[in-house]
């Protein structure tokens, strides 16, 4: 028995080596050593409010735990059509919204669904790293197309343009992005779109941590810009449920057929108590506390980017939205006589107890000078984190 050759592409989750280490080094801690601060993993610090926990349990109780329709719980639906017009004052009907198990689902259904064998696809670098592999395990080639801060890490229409080949097909963006937390900016994603629709391409956006977004600049979802953009979107971040498997893609109306087979084949349905609790997430209440939450995450981020930058660590574009800062550690590097920011992470976690993700897992683009934090940590926390990082900085640039 031998894996399948397309399986070689598919690269490991560095920050996993990462997570390793970090338990490693805690679990040889001593009481009196300080503990592990964790700001690898790109999870929200809050779990499911009280009452969508109490709707999944009602839904376990009352034996709602049967298989769902393949697109999922009509009702889910349209809260989530009615979110659209509350938030963003967007009509989407339900007949396009179709409920996944997460994000990475949606995505795995919409490259099945569009992707045909040697096909490329154009992605930011630095990026999401499971997009390139969504992309290979259908048979795709996923293109990194390497971005600066003065792009704000994203793609531009000169760009797509310039490296579009015959086999080029669409386009994947993240906004705001992981791992660096910016968005697009409106008009450039306009400009892509128009240019991917001339070659009769797609646009997917992933906009998973729209919800999460800080800057009226960048709140508006791209499905405002036209029918034919194709928005992944999840419960995992915004609605802090990244263990429930549940998110959704809004696509165009001749697309839900194709996706509903695939569904229906690849996974039936997504979790049915999940989808009752999600529909729990839309109550007034529950939207009242992920507002609350967001403000949180806001404050988080306007303390501790300007206190990254105080250090050296410099963070070349402020985050826009999500939980992330994507930090150049190149001067700390070479203070510590590393070769990279590879080698800077698990120094980092050695000295000062402090787990980030090193750049490698990104893709290429210079990421071996960059690190990504996540700030999805309480406030506490991370100025303790950033203590630490004070009293080696002390030490090092004397
Ligand atoms: C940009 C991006 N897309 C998709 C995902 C997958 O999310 P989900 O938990 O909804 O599958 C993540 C998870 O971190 C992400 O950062």
């Amino acid at each position: 028995m031998k894996p399948a050759q397309r399986t070689h592409q598919i690269e490991p989750f560095y920050v996993m080596e990462v997570a390793k280490r970090a338990a490693e080094i805690e679990h040889s801690l001593l009481a009196s050593d300080p503990a592990m601060i964790h700001l690898t993993l790109g999870e929200p610090d809050f779990t499911a409010p009280e009452r969508v926990q109490q709707a999944a349990i009602a839904a376990i109780r009352q034996g709602k735990t049967q298989y769902t329709a393949a697109l999922g719980l009509e009702q889910l639906r349209e809260r989530i059509s009615d979110w659209y017009t509350t938030r963003f004052k967007l009509k989407v009907p339900k007949e396009r919204i179709v409920i996944t198990a997460g994000a990475s689902a949606a995505l795995q259904l919409i490259c099945s669904a569009l992707i045909e064998e040697g096909d490329e696809v154009m992605m930011p670098d630095p990026c999401y790293p499971c997009n390139r592999h969504f992309v290979t395990s259908v048979g795709g080639i996923a293109s990194l197309i390497p971005t600066t801060a003065a792009e704000r890490f994203q793609l531009s229409q000169q760009k797509v343009a310039a490296h579009w080949q015959d086999n080029t097909k669409g386009v994947l963006i993240a906004s705001p992005s992981n791992p660096t937390g910016t968005s697009i900016v409106p008009q450039e994603l306009a400009a892509i779109h128009q240019f991917v629709k001339s070659k009769k391409g797609f646009t997917i956006v992933d906009e998973l941590y729209l919800g999460l977004s800080y800057n009226a600049e960048f709140g508006q979802s791209a499905l405002a810009l036209d029918d034919d953009i194709i928005s992944i979107n999840s419960f995992s971040k915004y609605f802090s449920m990244t263990g429930w498997r549940l998110g959704w893609m809004v696509v165009p109306e001749r697309l839900v057929r194709t996706i509903e087979k695939l569904a229906q084949n690849f996974f039936i349905c997504p979790s049915a108590i999940s989808q009752y609790a999600g529909i729990a997430c839309f109550e007034q209440e529950s939207l009242e506390e992920y507002e609350q939450r967001r403000a949180e995450y806001r404050r988080r981020r306007d303390w501790v980017i300007p206190a990254l930058n105080e250090l050296g660590l410099n963070v070349p574009v402020m985050p826009d939205g999500a939980f992330y800062a994507w930090v150049d550690c190149q001067a700390w590097s070479e203070a510590l006589k590393l070769p990279s920011s590879w080698e800077f992470a698990f120094e980092i976690m050695q000295r000062c107890h402090v787990a980030i993700t090193p750049g490698r897992d990104f893709g290429n683009a210079d990421t071996d000078r960059f690190v990504r934090f996540s700030t999805s940590n309480s406030l506490d926390n991370l100025q303790i984190a950033v203590e630490r990082l004070a009293k080696l900085k002390l030490q090092l640039f004397r």
